[in-house]
């Protein structure tokens, strides 16, 4: 870690022993207090704990009036250090508080601006403050099998460090660009948007404010494609005009940025007109121009890394390829929106295994799916999550997306209302469905997705 980036009242002389811990504080909306005296507070309560798991949410600090009166959320964010718990001596704390933004995002530049194209009302770009509080819970909510979120979240964070120090650019230079790629529904742009709201947390001490800039690539290059090329050199004069405020940091995402590259290869195979070489051509020389800054990061995702321009390619300093994700990703994917469901009374209150405890009970025991109601909880437990853990598997084999994951508990709530689901009367015990019948509903519409797909195929 760089040196600049710990704050002297916290540097506890950084030993290679130690661990950097990001702690994240959100303010409630309408807090007041000065960020300064809430990183203070929370850093002397952070040190006050014996432990402190990795990742957890700290409890107990309602106790200090200032911080009841300010925080929203306290945070332990995961680490890189194997063990799931440290001991303060262990490590040493960067607290960042950040209060998001409640704004959405709001349309910068259309088609239609210039007056020619009224009828045409796709946008071509969005503008939106980071942090923002509808991103607030995405990073969580994305699961990949390793660890590429930390990865690209530490390599990224990097870089900027590295560019912050004024490294000669002649000697070592970086284009501030990440491609992700893979297939569709990976989480590809959720993960751009998730990773620019980490940043501009873990970067607010630097930065003031923040802002996500997101290009549609589709309606930039779509319709009236002449007007193209003018319509990127505008959105970077404009892109351009918010890096200038140095004390701001710029997010820019190109989504399906192949639809944009594409054309260059197909202007230079002479199938399409020389418009759409005008267009990469301003693309490419605006990305090279923005690489001078530091406070600018370009993220691009594509469903075709095949269809991208090899001189795009080229500009990117990281490419991460994004897969379907894993058995065990799945898992934690339909445990997550099993909790919610539950969480929300749609299915009644159980206990579901965490992955490393169904993974323990796959090897000791058989999932008992016969019918018949048993009112043992833990042995309903068990049950759940070797059935869940049944169909991870059965979803993995079919290729699932995670996209394809999340809508599966809306398709088996569609299943099981014919099979008898009925919402209990307000105030009994049971608000929701069975979890077993939930289950049923999911494996139905597993193999509903299956048989559809091979239609497809
Ligand atoms: N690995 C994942 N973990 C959790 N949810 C995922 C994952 N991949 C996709 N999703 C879900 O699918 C939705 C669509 O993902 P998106 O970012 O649009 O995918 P892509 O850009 O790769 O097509 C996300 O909002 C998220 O709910
Ligand atoms: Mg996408």
């Amino acid at each position: 870690m760089d040196p600049k980036q710990i704050d002297p009242k916290q540097d506890v002389a950084a030993l290679p022993t130690k661990w950097t811990v990001h702690v994240e504080v959100r303010l409630k909306t309408r807090a007041s207090a000065r960020f300064e005296s809430i990183r203070a507070l929370v850093h002397a309560y952070a040190t006050s704990l014996k432990r402190i798991h990795l990742p957890s949410t700290l409890e107990g600090w309602e106790d200090v009036p200032e911080l009841a009166s300010s925080v929203e959320r306290i945070a332990v964010c995961e680490a890189q250090c194997p063990s799931t718990s440290l001991s303060v001596e262990e490590m040493v704390l960067q607290v960042h508080v950040y209060q998001p933004s409640d704004g959405d995002a709001f349309e910068e530049f259309s088609n239609s601006a210039g007056g020619r194209n009224e009828d045409d009302d796709t946008m071509a770009a969005s503008v939106c403050e980071l942090p923002n509080r509808s991103y607030e819970g995405l990073w969580d909510a994305l699961i990949y099998a390793g660890n590429i979120k930390m990865k690209l979240l530490d390599y990224i964070h990097a870089t900027l460090v590295f560019s912050d120090a004024n490294v000669d650019f002649n000697l070592v230079s970086w284009n501030r660009v990440v491609l992700l790629h893979g297939p569709p529904g990976t989480g590809k742009t959720s993960l751009c948007r998730a990773l620019a709201q980490k940043l501009s947390i873990r970067l607010s001490h630097r930065y003031s404010h923040a802002r996500l800039l997101e290009i549609n690539s589709h309606s930039l290059f779509s319709k009236w494609f002449s007007e193209s090329g003018k319509l990127v050199q505008r959105l970077f004069t404009s892109i351009t005009e918010l890096v200038e405020e140095e004390d701001g940091f710029v997010v820019v995402l190109i989504d399906e940025v192949e639809s944009l590259t594409a054309a260059r290869a197909g202007a230079m195979a002479g199938t399409e007109p020389s418009d759409g070489l005008r267009v990469v051509n301003a693309l490419l020389t605006q990305l090279d121009k923005l690489k001078q800054r530091k406070n600018v990061l370009i993220m691009a995702t594509s469903n075709l890394v095949k269809a991208i321009d090899t001189a795009f390619v080229d500009r990117a300093d990281i490419i991460q390829y994004v897969d379907l994700p894993s058995r065990e990703a799945i898992y934690e994917i339909l445990r997550s929106c099993l909790c919610e469901i539950i969480a929300k009374g749609i299915v009644d209150s159980i206990n579901v295994p965490s992955l490393k405890q169904v993974q323990l009970l796959e090897v000791v025991a058989k999932p008992n799916t016969s019918r018949t109601d048993n009112t043992d909880p833990q042995e309903r437990t068990k049950n759940v999550g070797l059935r869940l853990l049944g169909l991870a598997t059965e979803c993995r084999a079919q290729g699932m997306s995670g996209r394809a994951l999340r809508r599966l508990p809306v398709l088996a709530l569609a299943r099981y209302i014919g099979v008898g689901y009925a919402r209990s009367e307000p105030g009994s015990a049971q608000r929701g469905a069975a979890v077993e019948l939930w289950l049923d509903g999911m494996e139905k519409a597993v193999l509903d997705q299956g048989t559809e797909r091979e239609k497809l195929l």
